[in-house]
């Protein structure tokens, strides 16, 4: 038996207990066999680490990433010049971005927010058109600096989703601060218990829980708009109620971080991917589907889907039962089982059992 962070859960491991979220309810019982879909949705619920069985004798040998055999989807991406040089210009970005914000939360210097800015939206500049910047997040490797990481990640995620809601360029700007800075309370929570690699205590997890107040207490001190305060001390809350810090519904809970959670948990579940290769985005966007599409601000949620959805719209992939074919319509209400044509023949996921679905993208 041993601890395992869930972005290093590969499918195949066996859950020892019985998982529950923040709020008490079950998301997987002892003795699982993990799929890529439970290893997704332990991530939903933000669920930092579970133990799993040491594999029997004989059993097949847990898969490390050198082994992974990467899919010619992305290995498409990664050899791709764009993708060389978003992967340099996002490690010097989260270099500077690491070295800047230390300063401002251990000695409440000014935050340059302009010259932060700069960093991370020059990381969307480069060919603009020519690169699907989901494609570059879902193909990077995962840094060890989880939470820089992360926030130019979810920042460049809301500066995508902005421009899908229809936001003014003002507002577009907000938006990828508010993304840029959500985690920062991160920063003020002992290494120890964010890096902690065993199963943390509820006294842990309470100090985890407070870095939206955190986040808040530093923002708020700084020159800038008010959401981006907001934003960090309310992405963790869920328009049903069942969030943290605060617990509050919908109606209070601030636009831009509603924007945030979406972005937050998008990444957090794509980014469970190091030991297994790239994320297929539909199996994300299933477990969105399934898990609840009512936690998240109606509007903004399936502006979202759609958009990922999109994205993907004649791309090849391959289904579960092995057939290979081509996106040809995407369904609204079912945004994770779109109509593939394979050879002459359509298969409409939607009308198929669940046990069909899209396994991997060409
Ligand atoms: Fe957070
Ligand atoms: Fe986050």
């Amino acid at each position: 038996m041993r601890q395992v962070p869930v972005s290093e859960l590969v499918p195949g491991m066996i859950t020892v207990d019985d998982i529950y979220n923040y709020n008490d309810q079950l998301v997987l019982p002892g003795g699982y066999v993990l799929n890529d879909k439970a290893i997704i949705k332990l991530a939903f619920y933000s669920i930092p680490f579970i133990r799993i069985q040491d594999s029997r004798e004989g059993a097949a040998p847990v898969r490390t990433s050198q082994f992974i055999q990467e899919s010619s989807y992305s290995h498409r991406i990664k050899t791709s010049p764009e993708f060389q040089i978003f992967q340099s210009t996002f490690e010097t970005t989260v270099d500077d971005f690491k070295a800047s914000i230390n300063d401002v939360v251990e000695k409440n210097a000014p935050l340059d927010v302009d010259q932060l800015m700069k960093d991370t939206l020059s990381l969307l500049e480069k060919g603009r058109n020519s690169i699907n910047i989901f494609d570059m997040l879902h193909n990077m490797r995962q840094y060890d600096d989880l939470t820089f990481t992360h926030c130019i990640n979810v920042s460049l995620i809301c500066n995508v989703f902005a421009r899908w809601l229809g936001m003014s360029d003002e507002d577009i700007h907000l938006a990828t601060q508010c993304g840029l800075f959500h985690d920062i309370g991160k920063l003020k929570i002992p290494e120890d218990i964010i890096k902690k690699p065993s199963r943390l205590t509820d006294y842990e997890y309470k100090i985890i829980k407070t870095h939206p107040f955190e986040g808040y207490n530093i923002l708020k001190e700084q020159d800038l708009n008010p959401h981006v305060a907001n934003a960090a001390l309310m992405h963790h809350e869920r328009c049903d109620g069942f969030g943290y810090p605060l617990g509050i519904t919908a109606e209070k809970i601030d636009p831009f971080a509603k924007m945030v959670a979406i972005a937050d948990v998008y990444d957090a579940m794509t980014a469970t991917r190091v030991y297994r290769g790239p994320m297929c985005p539909f199996k994300v966007i299933s477990v969105f589907e399934s898990e609840g599409l009512q936690r998240y601000d109606a509007r903004m949620i399936m502006t979202f889907l759609e958009n990922v959805t999109n994205t993907y719209m004649l791309n090849h992939v391959r289904l579960s039962d092995g057939r290979e074919g081509e996106i040809v319509m995407i369904n609204r209400l079912a945004l994770s089982r779109p109509m593939i044509r394979s050879g002459n023949q359509y298969i409409n996921l939607a009308d198929q059992p669940s046990t069909l679905y899209i396994e991997e993208l060409l």
